[in-house]
């Protein structure tokens, strides 16, 4: 694990700068989840669950405004696939300046740019630790600040959809009493 402290750092010192400090806990618990789904995780999966959002931290508000805000909501799917490609491409750029294997850094860049709707095994098990930690840290954001500035209906079509994503039954499982559980609160 070379470049995993890295990228940690890097992620952290913009978080730390931007918006969204919090959102650090959901990248500490996304990294814990994938290796409770897969214990032998290799450093390319370990580093982009603790940066798959780090789009997030760069965003320019004037040309993407906020997650959810636009009509089709969380699901846009031009906004994810920006969302998705900016991020790997930002950590891809950083890997490259460490001088971090070509394999990896392309391994991570494949995994970051498929983490919201999934592809292949390893890509799934991304969005999948991505949903539990999810459920588990962003909920209480989502059921305040998020359906004040979108509304229930938004919310409840993203809690929804970040439960139905999920493609392994281990999971499922653990995610299912949170996602209940923010189904109940959103009343
Ligand atoms: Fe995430």
């Amino acid at each position: 694990m070379e470049y995993y402290p890295k990228i940690e750092q890097f992620v952290i010192e913009a978080f730390t700068k931007s918006h969204n400090p919090k959102d650090i806990k959901h990248f500490e618990r996304t990294v814990y989840w994938l290796k409770q789904l897969r214990p032998e995780a290799d450093e390319a999966l370990c580093i982009a669950a603790f940066a798959h959002d780090t789009e997030r931290a760069f965003r320019e508000s004037s040309s993407h405004p906020a997650a959810g805000s636009s009509p089709k909501g969380f699901r846009d799917e031009e906004f994810l696939t920006y969302h998705q490609n900016k991020g790997a491409e930002i950590i891809a750029d950083f890997l490259k300046q460490q001088n971090a294997p070509q394999e990896m850094t392309d391994r991570v860049q494949m995994l970051i740019s498929k983490h919201e709707v999934g592809g292949n095994e390893d890509q799934n098990l991304l969005k999948d630790a991505d949903s539990v930690s999810y459920f588990e840290n962003q909920m209480n954001h989502f059921l305040t600040e998020k359906v004040a500035a979108v509304g229930k209906e938004k919310v409840r079509e993203k809690f929804q959809w970040m439960f139905d994503r999920i493609t392994s039954g281990k999971a499922k499982d653990l995610a299912r009493p949170m996602f209940e559980d923010a189904i109940t609160k959103l009343g």
